[in-house]
């Protein structure tokens, strides 16, 4: 009998505690479903070999792909023809040589120098949110007027999408991901979303500028369908992800006093601790760490058949005490950069350093600027996101 699974996130914190007991148990467990047995990656060496491995898919149309698991029936054709589909252009569900085509032509776009030269930017978009907040009053919604306000902001700067088209892609993210109405509200929002990017796509090929969309547009070297499925998905990893981070990190640096007065004494010490705040929470976890085996391998020791599938516990290898001392401790001078919250191997996060400077300014600028920042009601009643794939909070109510 395997584990139960998924279970479930309650704490803004930490990881389901079940986590601990089976990453003590081994590096790869056994999962019941209704469509068949998993294998759950619980330690950091584990993760990094299965999310760097090259006999593994991530692609959703490859037998045996672990998100088919939690209904008895396998897919029909026609939803794995779906699932291929969807899968174009969206190239965090492919596998290379298909994968680095895309990846080739965006690294440009996020490297360390090209992230540089949006920090002005990034800093005036968060100076001008803190001004809005300020003058509303002494009292704001974190959440929807800061945290996911920035990285929306800063996506449709970099992309090209309409900012005041903001509300309505924000709001198809939030019911695609969220399990809480059911696959067919999801769908219906993954649709509404590709519908308006085709129109806006189709758009901007008529007339490119010089945005990212513009330059892909340029390139030459993608068809329309293509750059719909990357529009798609930088629009949506480029925003829901930062969006949890900031809120979360802000309680965090709040409940760590001395901490945070270490960071306003040192603010060289900012990226530092973004890297360990990513690893804290590791708010993306198995969701989007879904592979299968298309061959027999090893993996830490664990025969690991071909069309088995796998979700690797990011949350879970991130708390390995094998790989950070007390992983338990929220310590920002630890140095948890060999963490796994942006994954790991070919698809390791493409914005991680646009994500890792939108963190930094944020915080960096919301406590110099509010320094009697404070959230008004006990952590306990803080509203959590744990019914989709990235972990969250729904709210956080602050005063200053
Ligand atoms: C704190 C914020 C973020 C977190 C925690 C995060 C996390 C991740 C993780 C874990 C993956 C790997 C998934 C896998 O292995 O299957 C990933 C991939 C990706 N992320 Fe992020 N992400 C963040 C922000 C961003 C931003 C700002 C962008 C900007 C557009 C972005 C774009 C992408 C893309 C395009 C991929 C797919 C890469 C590929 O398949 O080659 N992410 N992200």
């Amino acid at each position: 009998m395997g584990e139960t699974f998924p279970v479930q996130r309650t704490c803004p914190f930490a990881p389901p505690p079940e986590y601990e007991r089976m990453r003590e148990q081994a590096p790869l467990v056994r999962a019941s479903l209704p469509g068949g047995d998993v294998w759950l990656v619980t330690r950091h060496a584990a993760a990094k070999q299965v999310l760097a491995g090259t006999g593994i898919s991530t692609n959703p149309a490859t037998p045996g792909h672990p998100n088919w698991a939690f209904r008895p029936e396998p897919p029909t054709p026609e939803e794995r023809a779906a699932a291929q589909e969807f899968a174009v252009g969206h190239f965090i569900d492919l596998d290379p040589p298909e994968h680095g085509r895309f990846r080739r032509l965006l690294i440009p776009e996020f490297t360390v120098r090209r992230v540089k030269e949006l920090r002005p930017g990034i800093q005036r978009t968060v100076d001008e949110l803190i001004d809005d907040m300020l003058a509303k009053g002494g009292e704001a919604e974190l959440v929807e007027a800061f945290g996911l306000a920035l990285p929306s902001l800063v996506i449709c700067q970099l992309l090209g999408v309409p900012v005041d088209d903001r509300e309505f892609f924000q709001a198809r993210t939030r019911e695609m991901l969220s399990s809480a109405d059911g696959p067919t509200a999801s769908h219906a929002a993954i649709m509404a979303l590709r519908d308006y990017l085709d129109t806006l796509v189709a758009k901007a090929a008529r007339q490119p500028k010089d945005d990212l969309l513009g330059r892909l547009i340029e390139s030459g070297q993608l068809t329309h369908a293509e750059l719909v499925g990357v529009t798609f998905l930088l629009l949506v990893a480029g925003h829901e992800t930062t969006a949890n981070m900031i809120p979360l990190s802000a309680l965090t640096l709040l409940r760590h006093p001395a901490q945070l007065a270490t960071l306003r004494e040192n603010p060289d010490k900012w990226p530092m601790a973004v890297d360990e705040l990513l690893r804290y929470h590791s708010i993306v976890d198995w969701v989007a760490f879904d592979r299968v085996a298309v061959e027999d391998q090893e993996i830490d020791g664990q025969l690991v058949r071909k069309g088995e599938g796998i979700f690797v516990l990011g949350a879970s290898a991130n708390r390995d005490e094998r790989a950070f001392e007390q992983p338990d401790e929220f310590d920002v001078e630890r140095g948890a950069r060999h963490h796994v919250a942006f994954g790991y191997g070919v698809h390791q996060c493409l914005g991680q350093n646009l994500a890792r400077a939108e963190m930094e300014i944020a915080l960096r600028t919301l406590f110099e600027r509010i320094p009697g920042l404070r959230v008004t009601v006990p952590d306990e009643e803080l509203p959590i996101k744990s019914d989709g794939p990235i972990f969250g909070l729904k709210a956080m109510p602050v005063a200053w």
